[in-house]
């Protein structure tokens, strides 16, 4: 294997590894792989075809001479305590200036932990979020960069170039300081927990209340993806909807066992939210319905102790219509939600984030990019300090012209036992976030009433307590 040769290096042989070395061939760089499992090396070498192009080792000291310096080494492997062992295994063989970086799901702290580790041994670290799967990965993902930006600027050539393009446009793009890019890759993931959440519901509510079958499931949905709903998440579900297994007599989707699993990230963009005082009630509940989904068994009992009655008869046309603007209202919310955790989350940990910048890269390679996503970055665009989408002008049509049909559902819904939880929540988000008076004075009282908690008036300032009995 040829010394200082590759320009590239990347740790980690798996789909996504695999997938990412192949693409960064493919735009013309030098990539070398390592991997411990033989069975990777040779599975990408002979993919790869051309060692000048691709090649890959089990041996890490071939794999680092390889490289030319400044190295760039990119780990792709699942998160957690095998980044650490890795950075172990590499830090011995690396000069300074050389930089690692960890394109996978890594909690935000471990990055930092990593970075402040790794720049006292004068090597540069940051992570990147890789967002699109493994097809992303091969034909273009979308990639959040943030830590070093000096770092960062000896890979943005390559960066750019297995990046997925919108109108000519790399979705990458350098984000902050620090962990930014794996913060802002959590926060994509509790977004597409909440899109993932309400796709799910409006699936439900159609065939369980006016009885779709899955081809007009597929037909709808691929309708919808022709329209302003356009997002690969509608657009796969409706693909599911028909797909079949060979030797099965109905469509997988009804063969599926649901319930649901979660590696964390959702999770994690909740937790933090909460930490930070931040709502994201869609998210939440997105990762609830997950856990409730796992409770099967309690399901199967308790729907025999509480039995559904029949929905109210409605007609596939009207629900398929309130359906579609309900769904357009609450992917509104559901980004909002998540873009407001990004603002507050960049003034909490000084990640210097632009708003209209991530929507950008989002617009395309990754799991939530959406028609909608253009709308956003413009509306971040026009004011650099908006707080919360739902006070963008350019916004407040989008709202008022589907909320109606939002709470039509809901309503229906809510009538008929059929579970919203995530479009409900959307809906009593804005409601809360759109009352001006909330019974919370209530709370402040009962506070102050059995704990002194004390409270603040409408009239003078400062804080008081009552003795209230
Ligand atoms: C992406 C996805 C990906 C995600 C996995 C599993 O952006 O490509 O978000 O990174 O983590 O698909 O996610 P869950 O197991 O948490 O659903």
């Amino acid at each position: 294997m040829k010394e200082s040769y590759y320009d590239f290096g990347l740790v980690g042989l798996g789909v996504m590894g695999r997938n990412f070395i192949l693409n960064v061939a493919d735009k013309g760089f030098k990539a070398c792989g390592y991997d411990l499992d033989p069975e990777q090396v040779k599975a990408l070498v002979s993919e790869g075809g051309d060692l000048s192009r691709v090649n890959a080792t089990d041996d890490i000291v071939k794999f680092v001479t390889s490289l030319q310096k400044p190295r760039k080494i990119m780990l792709l492997v699942p998160a957690g305590k095998i980044v650490d062992s890795v950075i172990e295994s590499l830090v011995p063989h690396l000069a300074k200036n050389d930089i690692i970086i960890d394109g996978g799901n890594s909690y935000f702290t471990d990055t930092d932990r990593r970075e402040s580790y790794l720049s006292s041994e004068g090597i540069h670290f940051f992570g990147a979020g890789v967002s699109g799967g493994a097809k992303g990965a091969r034909i273009g993902p979308s990639i959040m960069p943030g830590g070093s930006q000096s770092a960062y600027k000896e890979v943005k050539a390559i960066f750019e170039a297995v990046a997925a393009d919108f109108e000519g446009e790399p979705c990458v793009a350098y984000l902050g300081p620090k962990s930014a890019g794996n913060y802002v890759k959590m926060v994509h993931n509790g977004i597409e927990y909440g899109l993932m959440q309400l796709t799910s519901e409006i699936y439900d509510i159609l065939k369980r209340a006016a009885g779709l079958n899955n081809d007009e499931l597929h037909q709808l949905y691929a309708d919808w993806n022709r329209g302003r709903l356009q997002s690969f998440l509608v657009e796969i579900s409706s693909e599911i909807f028909t797909k079949k297994e060979d030797g099965d007599s109905e469509p997988l989707i009804d063969l599926i066992l649901d319930k649901a699993k979660q590696k964390g990230t959702g999770k994690w963009t909740s937790q933090n939210a909460m930490d930070l005082g931040i709502p994201v009630p869609t998210i939440d509940v997105s990762v609830s319905m997950r856990e409730i989904s796992a409770l099967k068994e309690d399901r199967m009992a308790a729907e025999k102790l509480f039995p559904k009655k029949a929905p109210t008869p409605i007609k596939k046309e009207k629900l398929s219509q309130l359906a579609e603007e309900a769904l357009y209202f609450s992917f509104i919310i559901t980004y909002a939600q998540g873009m407001h955790q990004l603002s507050e989350a960049s003034k909490e940990y000084g990640y210097e984030l632009d708003l209209a910048t991530i929507a950008k890269i989002w617009r395309a390679g990754c799991i939530i990019r959406a028609a909608l996503l253009e709308d956003i970055a413009q509306a971040y665009q026009e004011e650099k300090t908006l707080e919360n989408l739902l006070l963008a002008a350019s916004f407040a049509n989008k709202i008022k012209s589907t909320v109606g049909s939002a709470r039509e559902l809901v309503s229906y819904a809510v009538t008929n036992g059929i579970p919203l939880p995530g479009l409900s929540n959307c809906l009593a988000y804005f409601d809360a976030y759109s009352s001006g008076r909330l019974p919370l004075n209530l709370i402040q009282a009962q506070r102050d009433y059995f704990g002194s908690h004390t409270y603040e008036r409408l009239d003078k300032e400062g804080s008081f307590h009552t003795e209230w009995e």
